[in-house]
């Protein structure tokens, strides 16, 4: 299986693609292109594609993460850039409004409605359960959070805020034979339930743990409980982990734990 990072908070040391806020990698196994998020703007999203030679078309299967903008905001744009329809993976739950408080209100749902994307071929598949969508690629479904979850944000309900628990956080989990590979947009789930619902899906040890861990601002006693339990064999840290967490693991786990950036292209 190979992994190329289209989308990153991190730019990465070659010129051409640019970094930004959000998440998109590109995961190739047993003869499929899935493009896994699509970062927060479309531009930067096309460009990136292009740097690194990815052409929009050639991609078999979109799978989100989660509803949130900075992993579908550079859905619409791909889709123009596509001449045919595309199965759109996800959780029922992708397109529910939502909003962050700080440091100021904000909408950080997906920005567009199910039918303008539908319009430009976007076909949904969206599903609570897991499912093998093509041979080797399965969604995790609803990950079941045994331990802490790192949900942010909030929801309207009956004219009230209340917080917004992001059931649709969902993972890739990829059928490696010996392993599974797990890829995580933000990790709202939390990290250790992403691994060990993926261990329990395919029964098989995680051989790599890939995407954003959210562990940015974590408290220590959180970070320490990773350290201790996450059995990852190598796990490439990227967008919402946080510099800090991000420098805590790699001094604890040494080079188990790897950065992420733009371009960053590797065999799992
Ligand atoms: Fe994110
Ligand atoms: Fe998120």
């Amino acid at each position: 299986m190979r992994v190329t990072v289209l989308y990153e908070n991190h730019s990465g040391f070659r010129k051409g693609p640019l970094g930004g806020h959000g998440f998109s990698a590109l995961v190739e196994h047993n003869g499929k292109r899935v493009l896994v998020d699509t970062g927060t703007e479309g531009d930067v999203l096309l460009r990136n594609m292009g740097q690194l030679g990815i052409a929009p078309g050639s991609i078999d299967y979109v799978f989100l993460t989660h509803g949130h903008y900075d992993h579908t905001g550079g859905l619409k744009a791909f889709l123009e850039a596509r001449d045919r329809p595309v199965p759109v993976i996800g959780h029922p739950e992708i397109f529910r409004r939502r909003m962050a408080l700080k440091p100021h209100r904000r909408d950080i749902g997906i920005p567009f409605g199910r039918g303008e994307l539908e319009a430009l071929g976007a076909e949904f598949i969206l599903d609570d359960k897991p499912f093998q969508f093509t041979p080797g690629f399965w969604s995790s479904g609803e990950i079941k959070r045994a331990t802490w979850d790192r949900a942010v944000g909030y929801v309207e309900e009956n004219g009230r805020l209340v917080k917004d628990t992001v059931p649709d956080d969902i993972a890739l989990a990829v059928d490696l034979g010996d392993g599974v590979a797990v890829l995580t947009g933000c990790g709202h789930s939390g990290v250790l339930n992403i691994a060990w619902h993926a261990e329990d899906l395919l029964g098989k040890p995680v051989k790599a743990l890939i995407g954003g861990l959210h562990l940015i601002g974590a408290s220590e006693e959180l970070l320490k409980d990773v350290v201790e339990n996450i059995s990852a064999e190598v796990i490439y840290a990227g967008h919402c982990t946080g510099i800090e967490s991000f420098a805590y693991l790699r001094a604890r786990l040494g080079e188990r734990v790897r950065p992420l950036h733009v371009g960053k292209s590797f065999e799992v």
